[in-house]
């Protein structure tokens, strides 16, 4: 028996018990006479002490061998402490080793195992297994561990099925580019790693599974940020004879009941607002609603006067900042820099401080008098203190440019508290998105999304303006899941298919099995897929999933510590049938 206990639970009950302890050397503090050792694993910290009066002379001189991170059992018993510690579980005990055993020695670690560590993120990521044994890594994956079980808890007492689905599989088309996998046993030819299981859980709906989830890694080679990574996991699940109704209240009571279980946090009813609503609104799709900021549309008091911008923009919009009113010229030229950077891209902004006494003082006090100022701020919600700013160009640019800085300020201002949680659906996304350069329509969820019933018409004359059954939800400004009901029929399918440019053999050959299948009694079904990593994450106050991931990739999609991606040998290469040019 390696242990009778861990590290983590020996208190004043166990005084005077015979214990035996395997674990981690994380200090000691050697006194001549006296050697105090911190003992951890993944429950604690028991602190060890090693007395030259006490302990037998071999033991006493063996814990004097210790170094950091080496791996030890130790048998003693359980005394009370002289210095107790509060800030510890086992603060007021301490174990008297009678015996200890070097289970394996360690190299001097390349950084402390402690909550705050000395490492960078390079030498952390290379030390992964070293970085989780850190408690902020360790709590992070443990965290994990218990959403995944609520939710697969929820799931199954609503009789959701877990389904495993292949990973060698053709490509999906959500979106991001494929990684593909040659087949050696089909000269030239390449699996393609799932983007989502979406085509297979269609199909267990055709096979009458009728409610399937499945907790399961997807691969997409996109730019990564901080809320991506090329491998991530879903917690993906399909719903047969359902209405978009069902599946955003099915899901919605697992997310309720995972804030509740995870966060202690009750919420009411989440808000729905439709997809153009949260774009004239906040300027986005995921909007964070823990904080107000709504736009305010200016046109109609801001044209026709004698500022030639605003006259030439197609919209002109403001936000009111809360107690904004005091920032210095200084700071407001510094936000307009923001604004101007090519990441944002406005090409210039205006501002409007609305003063204690009721009067306003804007940079473009020539072109507009205080009835136009007061008009602006009735608009925006503005209060005395708050300060306006106002940009213009075309809709929908205008739009992220004043969204990024309605983020921006309230990440200054303080007004995203992680500890808030503001779910809310947004519905009624388009079905079509228009790609600028090639001047194609994409599906904007994915092309098996139906458009709704009433816009179909619309397909011919008017595609950017269809409206599908596709929905997402959004957690403090993060899309954390999104789906769709789906087309169920060969014949719209095959119309979808058209309209998004596949000729109707290329149409037959990617998916031909799925239009295959919808001939032979495919129910009406529709579902969703949450991003486990991102929920996990904003759970858990934070928005980098790589904290959350046990071993995720850097930012140039490389694991540092495997060191992948790497070449292979020319043996290897051969048999794949692939040359290398
Ligand atoms: P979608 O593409 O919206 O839908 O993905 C669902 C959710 O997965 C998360 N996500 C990611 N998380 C981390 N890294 C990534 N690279 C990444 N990409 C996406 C997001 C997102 O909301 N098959 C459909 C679902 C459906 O229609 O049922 C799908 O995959 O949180």
């Amino acid at each position: 028996m390696y242990r009778s206990h861990n590290c983590g639970e020996l208190n004043v009950s166990n005084i005077n018990t015979e214990v035996t302890l395997a674990g981690w050397v994380q200090k000691s503090r050697d006194k001549g006479f006296m050697n105090w050792v911190d003992l951890r694993d993944r429950y604690g910290v028991t602190q060890l002490i090693f007395d030259e009066g006490r302990s037998e002379k071999s033991v006493f001189e063996l814990a004097k061998t210790l170094g950091r991170e080496y791996v030890i059992q130790v048998k003693g018993t359980v005394i009370e402490r002289e210095a107790k510690n509060k800030n510890m579980t086992t603060g007021d005990i301490e174990i008297l080793v009678s015996e200890l055993t070097i289970l394996n020695a360690s190299l001097t670690p390349p950084f402390t195992i402690e909550d705050e560590t000395d490492g960078g993120e390079d030498i952390r990521m290379k030390y992964r297994y070293l970085d989780i044994r850190r408690n902020p890594v360790k709590n992070n994956l443990l965290f994990r561990h218990k959403v995944t079980m609520e939710v697969r808890k929820y799931l199954s007492d609503l009789d959701f099925c877990e389904v495993e689905t292949p990973y060698l599989i053709k490509s999906t088309p959500e979106g991001a580019r494929d990684f593909v996998v040659p087949s050696r046993m089909n000269e030239g030819q390449f699996y393609a790693l799932p983007q989502s299981p979406q085509t297979f859980k269609q199909l267990l709906m055709v096979g009458g599974m009728d409610k399937y989830f499945q907790i399961v890694k997807c691969f997409r080679d996109e730019d990564l940020r901080a809320d991506r990574q090329p491998e991530f996991t879903q917690i993906d699940c399909e719903m047969a004879f359902v209405e978009q109704e069902d599946i955003l209240n099915v899901f919605e009571g697992l997310t309720r009941h995972l804030l509740k279980e995870i966060k202690g946090v009750d919420v009411e009813k989440f808000p729905r607002i439709t997809y153009d609503y949260a774009m004239k609104t906040y300027g986005n799709d995921k909007p964070d609603i823990r904080f107000g900021m709504e736009f305010g549309e200016l046109n109609e008091f801001a044209q026709h006067k004698d500022f030639p911008v605003f006259n030439a923009a197609e919209l002109v919009v403001g936000i009111a900042v809360p107690g904004a009113g005091i920032y210095t010229r200084k700071e407001i030229d510094g936000l307009i820099d923001w604004m101007k950077r090519p990441q944002v891209g406005a090409s210039g902004m205006v501002y409007v401080k609305c003063n204690d006494d009721g009067t306003y003082k804007s940079s473009v006090d020539k072109f507009y008098d205080q009835q136009d100022l007061a008009h602006w701020a009735k608009i925006t919600g503005a209060k005395v203190g708050d300060m306006i700013f106002v940009v213009s160009g075309p809709a929908h640019k205008t739009r992220t440019q004043l969204s990024a800085l309605r983020m921006e300020l309230a990440a200054r201002l303080g007004l995203r508290n992680p500890g808030e949680f503001a779910p809310l659906w947004v519905v009624d996304f388009p079905l079509l998105e228009l790609d600028e350069e090639s001047g194609r329509y994409h599906a904007m969820h994915h092309p098996f999304t139906s458009p709704k019933p009433e816009d179909m018409a619309l397909l011919e004359t008017d595609p950017g303006k269809v409206r599908a059954n596709a929905y997402d939800m959004v957690l403090n400004g993060n899309e954390i899941g999104g789906g769709s009901i789906r087309i169920h029929d060969k014949a719209t399918q095959q119309l979808m298919f058209k309209y998004l440019g596949f000729t109707s053999e290329e149409a037959k050959e990617q998916f031909g099995f799925l239009m295959d299948a919808f001939q032979f009694g495919a129910p009406p079904h529709g579902g969703l897929a949450f991003g486990l990593d991102r929920l996990v994450a904003i759970l858990g106050g934070q928005e980098t999933i790589r904290d959350f991931i046990a071993f995720p990739k850097n930012n140039s999609g490389r694991d540092v510590m495997i060191d992948a991606p790497s070449k292979i040998d020319d043996t290897q290469l051969k048999e794949l049938h692939i040359k290398l040019v």
